[in-house]
Parts: C-alpha cells; sequence; structure tokens
C-alpha cells in the first residue's frame, strides 16, 4: 500500500516528498524528532511527547511550526495509513528549513520544515527473554535533553552493540551511567529503584516519567540518583525503556549475567502496570 505521510502542510504519498538539498537537517542535523507510539489507533502520552517536541524547538529557536496542528497530523496518519487495529509508530521530525549554508541561522528566517510519517511497529526485544546490552564512554555533546536529530554517538554506541551481539550499549559519562543509545536505562540496587537524575546530559524520556509514576503509585522504592559504573556488579536488575521497547530487561552486561541472567521480578511487575496503561 502507498504510504502517505505528512511534508510542510500537506498529506501525500511518500515517494512525491521533495527535500531541499540545502535543508538543515541534512547539512547540519540542525532539527527535532519524536516517536509516538500508537496502540490499537491510541497515540500513547502524545501530549508530553509535543510539549518536549516545542521544549526542543524553542531551545534551538526554530519558529514556525504549529504543534497543536501535529497532534491532529498524528490523527490523521494513523487513520490514512489505516493503522488503527494493532500496534503503529508517528515518528515527527521538524528542521530549520531549507536556505544557503551558513553556520549561523539563515538572515532572513526561513519556514521550518516538517515531515511525519506513519508506520506498523513490531517489539523487537522479548521482555520474558531480556536482552544483552554493553556500556561504552558517552561521546555525545552536552544538550542530550534535546531530541535532536543529530544521533551520531548514539549511532555509533548502538552499532558496537550490535557488532557484539548485544540490543543496547549504555552510556557512561564521568563514571556514570546515564542512559541507552536510544533508551533510559534504571537499576535495581539495594531492592531500590534508581534511574539517573535529569539533567542537560539525558533526554527527558516520556516512558521514564510513566515508570518513575507507576513506581510512586505501586510503593516501589525509586530514587533519581546517579548509578555509577563500579556498581554495576552489584546490580540485581537493569531494565531499559522507552516508547519502542516499553520496559525490557538487561539479563547480560558486557558478557556477564545480571541478576542471574533473567528477568527479574521488579521489571516483570512495572511491565504488567504499564501494559495496563497503555492497552
Ligand atoms: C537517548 C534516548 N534516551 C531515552 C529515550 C527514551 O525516551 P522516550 O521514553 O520518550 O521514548 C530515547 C528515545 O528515543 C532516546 O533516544
Amino acid at each position: 500500500m502507498n504510504q502517505i505521510v505528512y511534508f510542510n502542510g500537506q498529506f501525500l504519498p511518500k515517494e512525491q516528498v521533495r527535500l531541499s538539498p540545502d535543508d538543515r537537517g541534512f547539512l547540519f542535523g540542525d532539527g527535532v524528532y519524536e516517536v509516538v507510539r500508537s496502540y490499537e489507533g491510541r497515540l500513547f502520552a502524545l501530549e508530553p511527547h509535543l510539549a518536549r517536541l516545542r521544549y526542543g524547538l524553542e531551545e534551538l529557536e526554530i519558529a514556525g511550526a504549529d504543534s497543536e496542528s501535529l497532534a491532529h497530523v498524528c490523527r490523521e496518519l494513523i487513520e490514512r495509513n489505516s493503522l488503527s487495529r494493532g500496534d503503529a509508530t508517528v515518528y515527527l521530525q521538524v528542521t530549520r528549513g531549507a536556505a544557503p549554508r551558513t553556520h549561523f541561522f539563515p538572515e532572513p528566517s526561513v519556514p521550518p520544515t516538517v515531515y511525519a510519517q506513519a508506520g506498523r511497529f513490531a517489539p523487537k526485544g522479548d521482555p520474558a527473554i531480556g536482552i544483552a546490552a554493553i556500556t561504552v564512554p558517552d561521546t555525545r555533546w552536552a544538550r542530550c535533553d534535546i531530541k535532536s536529530v543529530q544521533l551520531l554517538a548514539n549511532c555509533l554506541a548502538n552499532q558496537r552493540a550490535r557488532r557484539l551481539g548485544a540490543q543496547e550499549a549504555l552510556l557512561v559519562r564521568d563514571g556514570v551511567v546515564l542512559e541507552g543509545s536510544h533508551t533510559s536505562v534504571f537499576f535495581v540496587l539495594d531492592g531500590e529503584v534508581r534511574t539517573a537524575p535529569k539533567t542537560n546530559y539525558i533526554l527527558p524520556s516520556i516512558t521514564r516519567d510513566v515508570v518513575l509514576e507507576i513506581c510512586r503509585d505501586e510503593g516501589i522504592e525509586a530514587r533519581e540518583v546517579p548509578v555509577h559504573y563500579h556498581q554495576l556488579p552489584r546490580a540485581e536488575e537493569i531494565f531499559i525503556v522507552g516508547t519502542t521497547v516499553e520496559i525490557l530487561p538487561v539479563v547480560r552486561l558486557d558478557g556477564q549475567a545480571v541478576g542471574g541472567g533473567r528477568p527479574g521480578p521488579i521489571a516483570q511487575r512495572l511491565l504488567e502496570r504499564f501494559k495496563e496503561r497503555t492497552r
């Protein structure tokens, strides 16, 4: 079936999209993106995703993209691509637009490039089995709180994981395990759930917020505190969370078994509660 996408105010078949080689997204990675999950046609946590997009646009001073209309665009794409049944994702991207290549922003300013597409989604990992992960040095820039399309360090980290037969790379900066290449990360240490605090060194993940909320509702002790690399061998459980992975236990880290090499009880319980919220 012809995939219908959204491009600068229009819904059209994907192959009709014509993107300028002067687009600053192409030239500089000058833009932001979002991925929203749809369960049976229901877009999960759409408003927080759009709020994060607005935050990124403001931080980068990209004007002219109306996030209200993007909510409508997401719903239309689900509808027009017959994705109202089953699992799907919507991908949104806004760049600063097309202009002659200069490091400073275009003068006069140009309209942003707004693109969105929706597609069927199949989860990659099985939470009943868990995944393998590795740790790598975090070589990203210092504004990881912006969901920038400039993901080269994330790609290099994830590719290294893949080459080593693992599914995710956990990024370590100054001895602190911050997040994954495309996920947030949680640990169970001394019976307590821990995840890195929100700073400019991590993405303010929507799923991370939901998981912390579930912990509060369930009376599970949870704290936003740095977890150090040297503490990893003591971790009773490790799990990654995110829009595409939901809650996925890490059962091997750097070749060593985590928590006996099987998904742990806290991750399993959180996932059950998470599913109740999304389905
Ligand atoms: C670096 C990074 N951290 C965390 C996440 C998880 O964020 P969310 O739960 O909003 O999908 C992502 C998702 O793309 C990510 O790229």
